[in-house]
This record gives C-alpha cells, sequence and structure tokens, in this order.
C-alpha cells in the first residue's frame, strides 16, 4: 500500500517534471524582409564595405528579432495560458521561441562567384559546440556570426538566419573549384543561449546562382529542442526530394525552417500557396520566411500547421518588411494517411460531352475541359493521370472561364522535376487559348469542389487560392481517399484549386530523356 503510493507519487513527480521541460505549444515568427541591396554586386568591394551592407540588413533583422520576442503578451490576449503552464515564468516574458529570416536576406543577390566572396565567413560545424558571442575570435574573423549569436542570446529565441560559408581545398580533393575553395548558401540557427546549433549548405541551388557550389552529399540537418524536432532547407530544395522528403519521412522532424527568395509563379507557384500546401501535403509544421522585394516578385511569408495556415502575408503593394506571429502545436497531431488515388479510381469517367483541348501552364502542355455549366462532375485524363471534378459556382458568369486540367510529365523550365497536376483553374481571359496563363483576381466563388485524381505518387500537394492571392484556412480538407473538397462556399471567387503531385523516381528516368530533349528544343 505505502510503496503503491510512493509510486505514485514518484510518477505524478516524474510527469510534472518532464512537463516542465518541454512544451505542448510554441510561439512562432517569420520576418519577411525587405532587403538593402548592394550597390555593386558584380565587382569585388572589400569587406569592410561587404560588412557595412550587412550590418544595414542585420540592424532591420535586429528590430524584427526585438519586436517578435516582446510580443508574447500582446499576442496571447484572447488566447488561453493554459498551453504553457509547464514551462517557467521567464518564457512568458520572453516573447516567441523562434524566429525565421529569409534566404539572402542580409547580403541580397545577384552576385558573381568573386563578388560573393568578401560577404562569407568560415562556418563551423555546429558540433565544435561555440557561442559566437562569447568567444568571437574562435573561427578568424565572424562578424556576422557574432552579432546573430548575441542577437539570439540578448533576446533568448532561437533565430534562423541564412548567410555564405566558404571553405579552402585544394588539389588533394579532385573535386575543389579552380579558385581553391567551395561557396555555400548557408543556413544558420542560433540557440536562445546564442549557440550554433545548426548549419544546412543548400543542395539545390537555383538556375544563375553559380556563385555558390553544392555540397556533395545531401545534408539532413536536424536539431531537438523543448517544442519539437526541427528540420531545415532552402528555397528551390522544396520541389525535390534530397533533403526536404527525408527530413520529414525518415528524420521525423515536428517543423520546417524554411528560408526563401521566393519569385511568385501562378497559378501554382506562387509562395503561400505552394508553401501551406508542402505543409498540409508532408503533414509538418512549415515556417516560410520570404525576401519582401516586390519588383522581382518576391513576397509571401506564412506560418503553416499540416491543417491550416496559421497567419500569412503576400503583399505587393509596399516597400515594407512584416513580422508574422503565430502558435503552433510542438507535435502536430498524426492525420491518417492519404490514399491519393482511392477514390479517384472508382469514379466514372464524365465529359458531358465537352471537346478537350491543350494549354500552357508555365511551359507545360496540360490536357484540358472548360467547366460550361455550373456544376457537374468532370473527368479529364493525360498519360497515367485521370483528374475527377464535382463542382458547383455560385453563378455562372459569361465574362469568366474556368477549366479542368491535367498533366502528367516531365518540367523542364527552370528546373527539371517530373509532375502529376489536377488542377482546376481561372483562363486569364475567356479565350480557351489563355487557361493556364498567369491571372490574379478573379470574380466566381464556388459552393462546393472535390477534386481527385489517379496520382501515382504519395506525394500529392493541395493548394486552394482565391482570387488577390489570398489562402483560404478552414475552407477545406483532404480525406484519406485522397479528396481535397470545400467544407463550405468559399470566402472569395477561386483562382485555382490543385492537387500538385511529384513523382521524384522519375526525375532522371532514362525514358524521360526524350521528353527533355523535345521540350527544351520547344522552348529554346
Ligand atoms: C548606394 O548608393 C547610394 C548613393 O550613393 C547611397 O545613398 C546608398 O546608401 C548606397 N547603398 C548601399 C547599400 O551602400
Ligand atoms: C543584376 O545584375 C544585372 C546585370 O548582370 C543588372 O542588369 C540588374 O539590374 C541587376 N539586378 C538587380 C536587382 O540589382
Ligand atoms: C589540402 O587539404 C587537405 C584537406 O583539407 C589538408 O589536410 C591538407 O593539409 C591540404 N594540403 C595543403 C598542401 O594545403
Ligand atoms: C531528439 O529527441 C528525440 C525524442 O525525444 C530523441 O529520440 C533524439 O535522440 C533526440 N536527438 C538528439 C540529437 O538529441
Ligand atoms: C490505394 O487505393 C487503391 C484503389 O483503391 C488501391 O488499389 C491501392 O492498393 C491503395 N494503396 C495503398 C498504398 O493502400
Ligand atoms: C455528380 O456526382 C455526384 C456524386 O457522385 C452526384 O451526387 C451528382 O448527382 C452528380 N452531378 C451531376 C450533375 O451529374
Amino acid at each position: 500500500m505505502i510503496l503503491s503510493q510512493l509510486l505514485n507519487y514518484v510518477a505524478v513527480l516524474f510527469f510534472c517534471v518532464s512537463r516542465a521541460s518541454s512544451l505542448d505549444t510554441f510561439i512562432a515568427a517569420v520576418y519577411e524582409h525587405a532587403v538593402i541591396l548592394p550597390n555593386a554586386t558584380l565587382v569585388p568591394v572589400s569587406p569592410e564595405e561587404a560588412l557595412a551592407v550587412m550590418n544595414r540588413n542585420l540592424d532591420l533583422l535586429e528590430g524584427a528579432v526585438t519586436s517578435a520576442s516582446k510580443q508574447f503578451n500582446c499576442f496571447l490576449k484572447g488566447h488561453t495560458h493554459s498551453s504553457f503552464q509547464g514551462d517557467s515564468s521567464t518564457r512568458v516574458a520572453q516573447g516567441a521561441h523562434i524566429i525565421v529570416t529569409p534566404e539572402d536576406g542580409i547580403y541580397g543577390f545577384n552576385f558573381t562567384r568573386e563578388s560573393i566572396y568578401p560577404y562569407l565567413e568560415d562556418i563551423p560545424d555546429p558540433q565544435v559546440n561555440w557561442i559566437p558571442c562569447n568567444n568571437p575570435d574562435r573561427f578568424g574573423r565572424t562578424p556576422v556570426q557574432q552579432r546573430l549569436s548575441c542577437l539570439a542570446k540578448d533576446n533568448s529565441i532561437y533565430i534562423v538566419a541564412n548567410i555564405g560559408d566558404k571553405k579552402s581545398c585544394n588539389a588533394s580533393d579532385p573535386q575543389c573549384p579552380p579558385d581553391g575553395r567551395y561557396q555555400y548558401n548557408t543556413d544558420v540557427v542560433f540557440d536562445s543561449k546564442g549557440k550554433l546549433v545548426a548549419r544546412y549548405h543548400k543542395q539545390n541551388l537555383f538556375l544563375n546562382e553559380d556563385q555558390f557550389n553544392a555540397p556533395k552529399e545531401p545534408e539532413v540537418v536536424t536539431f531537438n529542442t523543448t517544442f519539437g524536432k526541427f528540420g531545415i532547407f532552402t528555397c528551390f530544395d522544396i520541389l525535390f526530394h534530397d533533403p526536404a522528403v527525408t527530413l520529414v519521412r525518415d528524420s521525423r522532424v515536428d517543423t520546417i525552417l524554411f528560408p526563401t527568395a521566393w519569385m511568385n509563379v501562378l497559378p501554382h507557384l506562387s509562395a503561400i500557396e505552394f508553401h501551406s500546401a508542402w505543409a498540409m501535403g508532408m503533414k509538418v509544421n512549415f515556417l516560410a520566411s520570404n525576401l519582401h522585394y516586390p519588383l522581382k516578385k518576391m513576397t509571401g511569408s506564412g506560418i503553416y500547421a499540416p491543417d491550416s495556415p496559421r497567419v500569412f502575408h503576400y503583399d505587393m503593394k509596399t516597400e515594407e518588411g512584416k513580422l508574422l506571429l503565430a502558435q503552433l502545436d510542438s507535435h502536430p497531431h498524426p492525420t491518417p494517411v492519404v490514399n491519393w488515388t482511392s477514390y479517384a479510381s472508382g469514379v466514372e469517367a464524365h465529359s458531358m460531352g465537352n471537346q478537350e483541348f491543350t494549354g500552357t501552364v508555365f511551359f507545360d502542355e496540360f490536357t484540358f475541359l472548360e467547366l460550361k455549366e455550373i456544376g457537374g462532375n468532370y473527368t479529364v485524363c493525360q498519360r497515367d493521370l485521370c483528374c475527377h471534378l464535382s463542382y458547383k459556382m455560385s453563378e455562372k458568369r459569361s465574362d469568366e472561364v474556368y477549366a479542368l486540367g491535367a498533366f502528367d510529365g516531365l518540367h523542364t523550365v527552370e528546373g527539371s522535376y517530373y509532375l502529376q497536376i489536377c488542377t482546376l483553374l481561372k483562363c486569364k481571359t475567356t479565350d480557351l487559348h489563355t487557361c493556364g496563363d498567369s491571372v490574379e483576381t478573379a470574380s466566381t466563388r464556388f459552393e462546393m469542389f472535390s477534386l481527385s485524381g489517379t496520382f501515382g505518387t504519395q506525394y500529392v500537394f493541395p493548394e486552394v487560392l482565391l482570387s488577390e492571392i489570398q489562402l483560404a484556412p478552414g475552407e477545406f480538407q483532404v480525406s484519406s481517399d485522397g479528396r481535397l473538397f470545400s467544407l463550405k462556399p468559399t470566402s472569395g471567387p477561386v483562382l485555382t484549386v490543385t492537387l500538385f503531385g511529384r513523382l521524384y523516381e522519375k526525375d532522371n528516368a532514362p525514358n524521360a530523356l526524350s521528353d527533355l530533349t523535345t521540350q527544351a528544343l520547344r522552348y529554346l
């Protein structure tokens, strides 16, 4: 009796202690930063000039970090404090637990291999256990790492930033570049004590990013916190298997950190649309921080949970940066596995007598059907993919045309990646030749939609984008049999409802080569 009481007591004590050391929820911050670009990016400047520009950007990032770390009390108004009881009271004074800042947010872009060099620092492997703020001279000249570390330490917040790493090499390494060094596009994370806890070298460099080298092997970088396990990758990496999918599937991270310099491409690859879809498709939290540079169509940041976006920002009109904060579950609740072919493979085809036509979406040739009625059931197929749509519009306008499209093929422009896509989209004009062109506004709301396809992959990202580039949080869901369906009439007119599937294993398939050649020739 006494023993069992004692055991109970120990169990309760253990429970309280373990609760105190981990958090059920946390506050995330992302900062869309209006980057200050150097005047000269094509000729090398002195290290002092380079640092002067970086410090101007760091001044702005410092403002965001300070503000994020203090916004907690005001942010929590109207919310309960219950989920934070497990932690010490210092947490309440501390504010956001982690803040993500964008790719290229400290030195900008448009460099050559030589002109980026004065901006680079040697970034050590985090295993060296280094707090640059306390020990600034340990690894040579590292003023940017020192400043980020002190910023994290002084504000007791995890900081995620993107900077450049340099590593010298020599003839003992046959792949060593002629100038005797590797240069890497690098994400760094400093914990709330200022310690360097993660370093990630971008794997999938974008077109013209030839100032940097890709690492020889993809780096799968994770770290643990009291508010979940984190993984990190950068911008274009999101379209590929390694390390992005590996981090979620094998390392089982709870939250992805995503610095990016993302140029919006409609209808399927605008930042907020695609990043929120990836969070939902992969069932992870996703913290996306984009540069703010409307001239290059760079805007769109957000904090996305697997079930729905928590907060997002899209602004092509002003020159201002923007800080976003939201609460997330430290360990997102597991949701049922989706079989992306289950529903569609059992549906009968309906064409309602409509004539198919082809249209180009970001250089890919889709097969389309026009949605001529106010509602109905349609099927359109291309190669192995058949897409089914049930829908009802609020009204059938004569000045607007929508189409259902299917694409099953290798995309070859600005990167090579195999896609299977089912999409409902608004055509730019009532001329069917414009179906697939970029369009930002619409007038037609939908009473309901349900979209599915016979996908040959488990990697399908569900997108819903409304007029003027807005997301539709809480308005749709994915069922375990692979339908993307509305829960209520859309809150705004619809630009697109899309299932964006990736067949990673076909990216380099030999039989894809002929496609690649013909398509490349066509678009040369
Ligand atoms: C670029 O040059 C202008 C004019 O000389 C100056 O006002 C501005 O501060 C410079 N910008 C940077 C980032 O050095
Ligand atoms: C980038 O460099 C090119 C020259 O290569 C120049 O024409 C362009 O204006 C630069 N863009 C920015 C944003 O500085
Ligand atoms: C060449 O690089 C290797 C590996 O970094 C290093 O161990 C070696 O000392 C270098 N050799 C010379 C001659 O610098
Ligand atoms: C991270 O936490 C998980 C679960 O608590 C544990 O299994 C893993 O070993 C930890 N990893 C590190 C690097 O501490
Ligand atoms: C998904 O559903 C299809 C059709 O019902 C079925 O043939 C297939 O085995 C299912 N796949 C998995 C992985 O359960
Ligand atoms: C479309 O399909 C749904 C469910 O399969 C059915 O209830 C509905 O009657 C169909 N509508 C039309 C216009 O065929």
